[in-house]
C-alpha cells in the first residue's frame, strides 16, 4: 500500500461557503473524505493536510520525504506565486500530480501560470472534487508503471531511508 500526501493550500479550508459558483459546494473534510475513500479503491493511503502558511506547506512536503510515494496538490494561490513549493517538489522528488478545482486556464490570465506544473508529472484542472479522484488515479497508474516503493523513488530509494 502506498501513501499518498494529498496537500491542499491557502484558502481551501473554506471550501463550501468560498466563492460555491467556481469551487462547488462540498468542504474540505467531503472532499477528504472522498479522497480517502478513492485512495482505498486504487491501493492508496491518502494523508490529508492543509495550510494557509507557505512555510507550513513546505515542511509538509519535507515531511512526505521517505514516507509518501507520491503527492498530489492544490496549492491555490500559491500554485502562480510559490517558487519555494516548486523548489521543495524538486527537493524530495516525489512524483506530484498538481490538481486545481476550477477550469484555470479559463479564468483571470495570472492562474494561467503554475510553478508547481514546472515539477509535476501533470496537472489536471476543472473537474471540480472530481479533478482530485482523476489526480489520485493519474498518480496510482504512474506508481504501478514505475514500481515505486514506498520512498517514491523507482531506482535508487531516497538519501537517508535507509
Ligand atoms: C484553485 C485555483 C487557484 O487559482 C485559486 O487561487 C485557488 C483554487 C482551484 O482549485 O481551482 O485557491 O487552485
Amino acid at each position: 500500500m502506498h501513501t499518498v500526501l494529498l496537500l491542499n493550500g491557502p484558502n481551501l479550508n473554506l471550501l463550501g461557503s468560498r466563492e460555491p459558483e467556481i469551487y462547488g459546494a462540498a468542504t474540505l473534510a467531503e472532499i477528504e473524505e472522498k479522497c480517502r475513500s478513492w485512495g482505498a479503491e486504487l491501493g492508496l493511503d491518502v494523508d490529508c493536510r492543509q495550510s494557509n502558511h507557505e512555510g507550513e506547506l513546505v515542511e509538509l512536503i519535507h515531511d512526505a520525504a521517505g514516507r509518501c510515494s507520491g503527492v498530489v496538490i492544490n496549492a491555490g494561490a500559491f500554485t502562480h506565486t510559490s517558487v519555494a513549493l516548486l523548489d521543495a517538489i524538486r527537493a524530495v522528488g516525489l512524483p506530484t500530480v498538481e490538481v486545481h478545482l476550477s477550469n484555470v486556464h479559463a479564468r483571470e490570465s495570472f492562474r494561467r501560470r503554475s510553478y508547481i506544473a514546472q515539477a509535476a508529472l501533470g496537472a489536471i484542472s476543472g473537474f471540480g472534487a472530481d479533478s482530485y479522484r482523476l489526480a489520485l488515479q493519474a498518480l496510482a497508474l504512474h506508481l504501478s508503471a514505475t514500481g515505486s516503493p514506498t520512498t517514491g523513488s523507482p531506482t535508487t530509494g531516497s538519501p537517508g531511508s535507509g
